[in-house]
């Protein structure tokens, strides 16, 4: 082997054994740079007799044509071998299963909304609503709360602040769905004038209430059921009725037992709190309650503008997050507002 031959062959041995491009350059230099072995050589020519000049010189582009083209091929093995390692970095397995895509559903609070709708629509019952920021007014005074009735406390209800951060004694988030009965009242009274051929009133009204309480069985913001049925000769015959019919279709029972127990409520008298208790099941014979109601106060028909003197009316508030867990075994009432999904996807 000649020193020509020799050379290609160290060079080519030397560009495959280097991994990475930048060394790959360094090895170049040394052959083809400005200092490199095969620049030399040609550099050399001059010296030699001129009838030797030609065919090395010949003889010399042709080693350096083939360093040039193992160079090149060597160039391109190392970027092939540079762009397989960027795209296994960068792969996506699309051999892995997918997630799936879950569909939402509503909560079961929002069933059981949409149930009691259903059932008090079906019988002859229009769905209101009221704000949920009430006035001291509607939330309390109308609704026959004296003056100084410790739920009016700071303590119990959340009362807004000002722009300078004082407490509004008089702004407050509802504490009931009751204040509704009253501007549905009022807003009936003023729809058809005349009291005497005044429609009766048969409304409910679902939304959210709120109360400084917190614990398992109690949240700072909770769900209300407010029903009204006003009109002549309304007794507390009908409020026992339409209630115990619509729980009895509400948990699809019929031999549900409910029982109305004498209490007190400011709006309403008498009064009563409905307890009801299951036949079968995990909380068999068990009373209990579910709602408060009674014959509207004729304070509270009179600041809704109607004449107690010709309208009675019956009232209920119940708890809807309570009925939820009834229906469906729920032991604590904060699983309803944590949004956690374990939860939730059982309700679909
Ligand atoms: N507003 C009452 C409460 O939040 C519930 C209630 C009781 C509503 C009796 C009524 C009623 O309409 O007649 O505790």
């Amino acid at each position: 082997m000649n020193n020509l031959d020799q050379l290609v062959a160290q060079a080519t041995a030397e560009f495959a054994a280097v991994g990475e491009p930048a060394r790959l350059e360094e090895a170049k230099a040394r052959y083809l740079g400005k200092d490199g072995s095969l620049t030399a050589l040609l550099k050399g020519l001059g010296k030699l007799p001129a009838e030797e000049r030609k065919s090395a010189g010949a003889a010399i582009n042709i080693a350096k044509q083939t360093v040039e083209s193992a160079l090149a091929t060597r160039r391109e093995e190392l970027r092939q071998v540079q762009l397989q390692a960027q795209l296994a970095a960068e792969s996506l397995d699309i051999t892995l299963p997918g997630r799936g895509e879950r569909r939402g559903a509503l909560h079961p609070v929002t069933r059981s909304l949409e149930r009691i709708e259903q059932l008090f629509r079906s019988i002859g019952f229009e769905v209101a609503d009221g704000p949920e920021i009430e006035g001291d007014w509607h939330n309390f005074t109308a609704l026959n709360t004296p003056e100084k009735h410790p739920a009016r406390s700071m303590h119990d209800t959340f009362y807004l602040l000002d722009e300078q951060g004082k407490v509004q004694e008089d702004v407050l988030l509802r504490t009931h769905t009751s204040p509704v009965q009253i501007r549905y009242m009022q807003a009936h009274v003023a729809k058809y004038g005349h009291l005497e051929t005044m429609p009766e009133i048969r409304v409910i009204a679902p939304g959210r209430v709120y109360r400084v309480d917190s614990d398992a069985t109690h949240s700072p913001m909770f769900h209300q059921v407010e029903g009204l049925w006003v009109g002549e000769n309304v007794s507390f015959a009908d409020l026992k009725g339409v209630v115990a019919d619509f729980l009895r279709r509400f948990f699809e029972s019929d031999d549900l037992k409910v029982r109305f127990r004498p209490s007190f409520f400011p709006f309403t008298e008498p009064s009563a709190e409905i307890d009801v208790a299951f036949m079968s099941g995990a909380l068999e014979g068990r009373w209990l309650e579910i709602a408060g109601c009674g014959m509207v106060h004729p304070n509270v028909l009179r600041f809704g503008g109607i004449d107690p003197e010709k309208h009675t009316g019956f009232a209920f508030g119940m708890g809807p997050d309570r009925l939820t867990m009834l229906r469906y075994g729920i032991n604590d009432l904060r699983l309803f507002f944590e949004g956690d999904l374990r939860f939730l996807s059982q309700f679909q």
